[in-house]
C-alpha cells in the first residue's frame, strides 16, 4: 500500500483491478465525488512519491528519518530483548531499518502488507543486513486483525510500528478502528510506535502539498492517468487541476482534483457530471497533536508512552502500551 519503486515490476492483480474499478463508480456517483488515496500508488505514483519526498517544501520523511536517526536509541528502549516488531504496512523498509540498527536486542522483525511478492522480495534484501534478526514477512490487510507468526507468538514483547505518518489517511474513526485491531492482533503488554505529522502553521502545509517542482500535482493528477489507462476513461487532463490546502477546522490537507469547466466524464462503463469547479476529493492527510493523538488512542485502550519531534517540531514519532490485563 505504501509506495515503493520496486512495486513497478508488479502488475495488479485482477481482483485488486476490479476493486479499483467498482470503487471509482462508488465514489464518482456520491454527491461529494471521492477516490480512495490507496490508488494513488500504482507504479507511475509511487515513483512520484519518492520524488516529493525528496522536495525541499515536503518535510515529513525528512524530519521523521531525522528524529529515527537521533533518537532512535531512546526510542529503542521500548524494545526489551527477545521482542518482535510488527510493521503495519512496510512499503519501502528504510524506516524499519533505523530503527532495527538502533535495537541490537531485538529477536524478530514482521513487516506486513498487502502486495505479498513486495513484502517478500524486501524482506529477503534485508536479511543479510540484518544477520542474527529473524525476519518473517506476511502478506495481510492491516487494518483487519490478522494472525501474527508463531515467532512473534513466542516472542516476550510485541512492539507494533506504523512509520510514516500513514495514519493521516485514515479518517479519525477508521484510525481509531485500526488502532483497536492492532491491540487485538499484539495482544496484552504490547507497544505501538506511530509516526504522525503535526498540527501546524497552514503557509508550511500548503507548500508541503503544492511543492514548485510540481510533483504532488503530477501525484494527484495520476489518478486521472491511471483511470483512463486502466478503466477506460476519457479525463481531459487539461480540465482539471490540482488543489491541495489545510483545512484548518478539520486539521488536515486536503488534495482535490478540480473540474475547470462544466463536462462529462466516461470512465469505469460510466458516465460522470462535473459543475464548473466541481471536485474530486482524493486525500485527507490529518494532522496531530500528541494530546489529540493520545486522546484518539486512549479511547481504545491506548496510554501514551513516549513522544519524539524534530528540532522544529514539524513531525511526531509517539509511542504507546496496553496494559498487561487483558480487556475482558
Ligand atoms: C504517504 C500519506 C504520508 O499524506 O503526506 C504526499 C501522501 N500526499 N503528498 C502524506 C502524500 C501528497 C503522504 N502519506
Amino acid at each position: 500500500m505504501v509506495a515503493l519503486a520496486r512495486t513497478q515490476s508488479i502488475a495488479p492483480a485482477d481482483d485488486e483491478q476490479s476493486a479499483f474499478e467498482a470503487d471509482v463508480l462508488k465514489g464518482l456517483s456520491q454527491q461529494r465525488k471521492r477516490l480512495s488515496p490507496k490508488y494513488f500508488y500504482d507504479a507511475v505514483g509511487s515513483e512520484l512519491f519518492e520524488r516529493i519526498t525528496e522536495q525541499p517544501e515536503y518535510y515529513p520523511t525528512r524530519c521523521e528519518m531525522s528524529i529515527l536517526r537521533e533518537r532512535g536509541a531512546e526510542i529503542a528502549q521500548l524494545i526489551p530483548p527477545g521482542a518482535a516488531i510488527v510493521e503495519f504496512g512496510s512499503g519501502s523498509n528504510q524506516k524499519a531499518r533505523l530503527l532495527l540498527a538502533a535495537a541490537p536486542e531485538l529477536a524478530v522483525y514482521v513487516p506486513v502488507d498487502i502486495c505479498g511478492p513486495m513484502v517478500e522480495q524486501e524482506a529477503a534484501e534485508m536479511q543479510p543486513d540484518f544477520p542474527s534478526l529473524k525476519i518473517v514477512p506476511i502478506t495481510a490487510d492491516f487494518t483487519q486483525p490478522f494472525e501474527l507468526p508463531k515467532e512473534a507468538v513466542e516472542a516476550p514483547a510485541r512492539i507494533g510500528l506504523f512509520p510514516g505518518s500513514t495514519i493521516g489517511n485514515f479518517e479519525p474513526h477508521e484510525a481509531a478502528a485500526f488502532l483497536r485491531n492492532a491491540a487485538k492482533t499484539l495482544g496484552p503488554g504490547s507497544k505501538m510506535i506511530i509516526g504522525a505529522d503535526l498540527v501546524k502553521e497552514a503557509e508550511i502545509l500548503n507548500e508541503a502539498y503544492n511543492d514548485a517542482a510540481g510533483f504532488t500535482e503530477k501525484f494527484n493528477m495520476n489518478l486521472l492517468v491511471r483511470m483512463n489507462r486502466e478503466l477506460r476513461g476519457n479525463f481531459d487532463l487539461d480540465s482539471f487541476e490540482h488543489h491541495a490546502f489545510y483545512n484548518r477546522e478539520r486539521q488536515r490537507v486536503e488534495m482535490h482534483l478540480a473540474s475547470l469547466k462544466r463536462q462529462k466524464v466516461k470512465v469505469a462503463g460510466g458516465c460522470f457530471e462535473f459543475r464548473a469547479g466541481e471536485t474530486i476529493h482524493t486525500e485527507s492527510s490529518y494532522k496531530y497533536t500528541p494530546e489529540s493523538l493520545a486522546a484518539l488512542a486512549r479511547g481504545v485502550g491506548w496510554e501514551p508512552a513516549g513522544v519524539w519531534m524534530d528540532n522544529d517540531c514539524r513531525f511526531s514519532i509517539q509511542a504507546f502500551s496496553l496494559s498487561e490485563q487483558p480487556k475482558r
